[in-house]
């Protein structure tokens, strides 16, 4: 693994001041995607959006969006649930970002941020019936948190239960839950913060999918366990059978974080990262483990494209339609 795998580029808290975004059915300048402060999902939190990366591999001249199909079938589970109507199918999501990444010429590593919201600039608190809006943007970004060891401690914070604000959806209000823990947990010293669910279960990170490594297996939370059903999640389920590892779905209590031999996170922000302390008990060795460091090495080699056999998650910008 070459340091130069990670993503690279600015902080996740740089404010996007220009570029071309695609919003209202056509590109233009993101000082003219602008709303009313009225906007429903303003005041209430009505929307639904994706993460996604493209990963830049300067060897083929070539951005690589990583899973934008996956995501985008994740986009539209996500504006069903919320009853948003996004006029498009996965395949002119696909062509749209395309379309913003190659109108930014970027040549480097992006974030794109798909969005679905109640646009109606309206008072009632109502799904149906109400205008909806979708816009994509883009901009450079680099990790989201180091990826070679966080400190992580147990959020007080609940997470959201299903039934509550749906879990497996990617509601835009819904991560009031996760910047609460997120940020209390860089307060006290952490880098991440791990909820629970209310029956007090190991649920996942405040923005990614926890894996704990136990005598050798691979273990996860279900998708019954008010998680958000990662992309980078799947991701690891492939790469595991790939490499012969065994990888149970399962609750996870608390106490077994402490003890697991390794524990790290997937997502599309954290990539992959390794929790080398919770709660300040050390896990495993203290440093990251090696079932984490090969899950790793793989992963950044395939999201730049230099691994024939995940080809098929990538979907380059510039050159040929990719598969996946
Ligand atoms: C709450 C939460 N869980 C899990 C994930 C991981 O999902 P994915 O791998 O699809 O990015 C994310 C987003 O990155 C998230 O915000």
């Amino acid at each position: 693994m070459t340091k130069s795998s990670h993503a690279e580029g600015p902080s996740a808290r740089q404010e996007i001041e220009s570029g071309i975004v695609f919003f209202r059915g056509r590109l233009m300048d993101i000082r003219d995607a602008t709303v009313s402060i009225a906007t429903h999902a303003l005041n209430y939190g009505t929307g639904c959006f994706e993460g996604i990366r493209a990963y830049w591999n300067a060897e083929d001249g070539e951005l690589y969006i990583l899973k934008g199909h996956a995501h985008y079938e994740r986009f539209l589970r996500s504006a069903k649930i919320l009853k948003i109507q996004v006029p498009y199918t996965v395949s002119e999501l696909m062509d749209w970002t395309r379309a913003v990444l190659a109108a930014n010429a970027f040549r480097q590593d992006v974030y794109i941020r798909p969005l679905a919201f109640k646009g109606a600039a309206a008072i009632k608190v109502a799904l149906s019936g109400m205008r909806d809006e979708v816009g994509i943007l883009a901009t450079p970004m680099g990790d989201y948190v180091a990826t070679d060891g966080l400190k992580a401690t147990v959020s007080n914070w609940v997470r959201i239960a299903d039934n509550m604000i749906p879990s497996r959806a990617k509601v835009t209000g819904a991560y009031i839950n996760a910047a609460l823990a997120s940020d209390d947990a860089a307060m006290d010293g952490y880098d991440e913060a791990i909820m629970l669910s209310e029956d007090g279960q190991v649920a996942e990170a405040s923005s990614s999918n926890l894996f704990m490594v136990r005598d050798g297996t691979l273990v996860t939370s279900p998708v019954t366990a008010d998680i958000l059903e990662g992309v980078t999640r799947q991701a690891v389920f492939q790469l595991a059978r790939d490499l012969g590892w065994p990888l149970v779905e399962r609750p996870i209590d608390r106490t077994e974080l402490y003890v697991a031999d390794e524990v790290f996170l997937a997502g599309t922000g954290v990539q992959i990262a390794g929790v080398t302390e919770i709660d300040h008990r050390t896990i495993g060795s203290g440093k990251m483990g090696p079932i984490t460091a090969k899950l790793q090495e793989v992963y950044f080699q395939a999201v730049r494209g230099r691994d024939a056999r995940y080809r098929e998650w990538l979907t380059p910008v510039y050159g040929k339609e990719g598969h996946e």
